[in-house]
């Protein structure tokens, strides 16, 4: 619980008067929070980006004497964590006696670094104030304890609704034991797909693609069924910027043969994966091409959820079409829609946003966060149990 308002003044010089051809200057006390400083530290977190991969994205600011001296975030998968990133900024003294302020809760075992805990404490901080504890088990109330049980004051929870707005997917998956799952699809104002069943239309605008392939950096796993690849053939590339782990692409496939001369079957640094209900004689051949796995299973949304969720894949994001749409929303395994709507009606027989299997009962979504591309909306909505 984030116990008190801690209020520090700092001083800066603003001329508020002038008299013949000068100014004078005077002390004007700017009161700063410590929701302040987390907003910081919140700002400085976003700056990691897709680049923290399964890794959150972590902020943090030190201060001292209402003065911040550094600022600090995780800047890569790997990389130093948000803390040290700031400590390693300051001297010795500088330390003794600062305030940590950092947007997730800090570690407390040996993972790719060493704790930053034992950091902290050999440092001499004397308070830290962590926006929210970490849901990974192994960190989980053991960081908090550790730098409690070594004299620091700890306070959690501060500015704890924005911070959680920062690793969605992360904090999703430690707390359910599966990805984070979203389905996104551009569709016209008659709900459809596709003008025609069989075919590929263009619904989206520039700007309305453009986003998608941002939405797409922030996925580790990209999902399409078998008919959107054998109609599309699409790529499920992130092309605007160069990702150090981009995420892998799937297909949910009766067998391996639709798969062989597309797109996702071509050499390629980014893994495809063939999930097949049954063998074939062209699995052989395409499992020869490098990163592409044929993987044989009675494959259902709640198999794949687990074995994404086993490879530590922590976010899932569901491309279409519409029968593979309706078997998520039946397995009720979805926690957010984005969808694309363009000022478009087919009529006809164009094919529905989700069409299939019955779900067992309405799945309700929040509010829309509606954002304006030219003509087109982009609707985000979570699902309410998501929340
Ligand atoms: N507007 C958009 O945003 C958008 C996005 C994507 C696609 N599309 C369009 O959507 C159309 C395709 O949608 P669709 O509904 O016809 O097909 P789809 O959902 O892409 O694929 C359905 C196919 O995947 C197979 N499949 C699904 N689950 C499977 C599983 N667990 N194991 C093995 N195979 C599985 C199905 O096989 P069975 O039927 O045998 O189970 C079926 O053949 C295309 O025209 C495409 O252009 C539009």
């Amino acid at each position: 619980m984030y116990l008190t308002g801690e209020i520090y003044l700092a001083t800066h010089q603003t001329p508020v008067n002038l008299q013949d051809d000068g100014c004078f200057f005077m002390e004007v006390p700017i009161i700063l929070l410590a929701s302040d400083y987390m907003s910081l530290a919140v700002a400085a977190a976003k700056r990691g980006g897709p680049a923290t991969y399964t890794n959150p994205q972590v902020g943090a600011v030190i201060v001292k004497d209402g003065q911040v001296l550094a600022t600090g975030y995780h800047h890569y998968f790997g990389g130093a964590h948000a803390e040290v990133d700031a400590m390693q900024q300051l001297t010795a003294a500088q330390l003794r006696g600062a305030t940590l302020y950092v947007t997730l809760e800090p570690c407390s075992h040996f993972g790719k670094t060493p704790p930053c805990c034992r950091r902290i404490a050999a440092a001499g901080l004397q308070k830290v104030v962590i926006g929210q504890l970490d849901p990974h088990p192994l960190v989980t109330g053991h960081g908090r304890d550790y730098l409690q049980s070594h004299g620091i004051t700890v306070e959690t929870g501060c500015l704890a609704a924005t911070v959680a707005t920062l690793n969605r997917h992360y904090d999703w998956f430690y707390l359910h034991q599966r990805p984070w799952i979203t389905l996104k699809y551009a569709m016209t104002l008659d709900g459809k797909l596709t003008a025609q069943r069989g075919q590929r239309s263009l619904i989206s605008n520039h700007a309305s693609y453009i986003d998608s392939q941002h939405v797409r950096q922030h996925f580790q796993a990209i999902l399409i069924g078998e008919q959107t690849l054998t109609i599309d053939d699409p790529q499920l590339t992130v092309r605007l910027t160069t990702l150090a782990h981009p995420p892998v692409r799937l297909v949910l496939l009766n067998n391996s043969t639709a798969a062989v001369n597309t797109k996702l079957t071509q050499p390629s640094t980014v893994p495809t994966y063939l999930l097949c209900r049954q063998a074939a004689a062209s699995d052989a051949q395409l499992s020869a091409q490098p990163n592409v796995h044929v993987c044989i299973a009675d494959w259902t949304p709640a198999k794949v959820s687990a074995w994404c969720a086993r490879n530590g894949w922590q976010s899932l994001l569901v491309e279409g079409g519409s029968h593979l749409q309706a078997d998520f929303v039946a397995a009720e395994l979805v926690d957010e829609l984005i969808i694309y709507l363009a000022p478009t009606v087919f009529g006809g027989q164009g094919l529905p946003t989700v069409t299939g299997v019955a779900a067992a009962s309405p799945l309700t979504f929040t509010t829309p966060q509606v954002t304006v591309f030219g003509d087109n909306l982009k609707l985000c909505l979570q699902r309410k149990e998501a929340q």
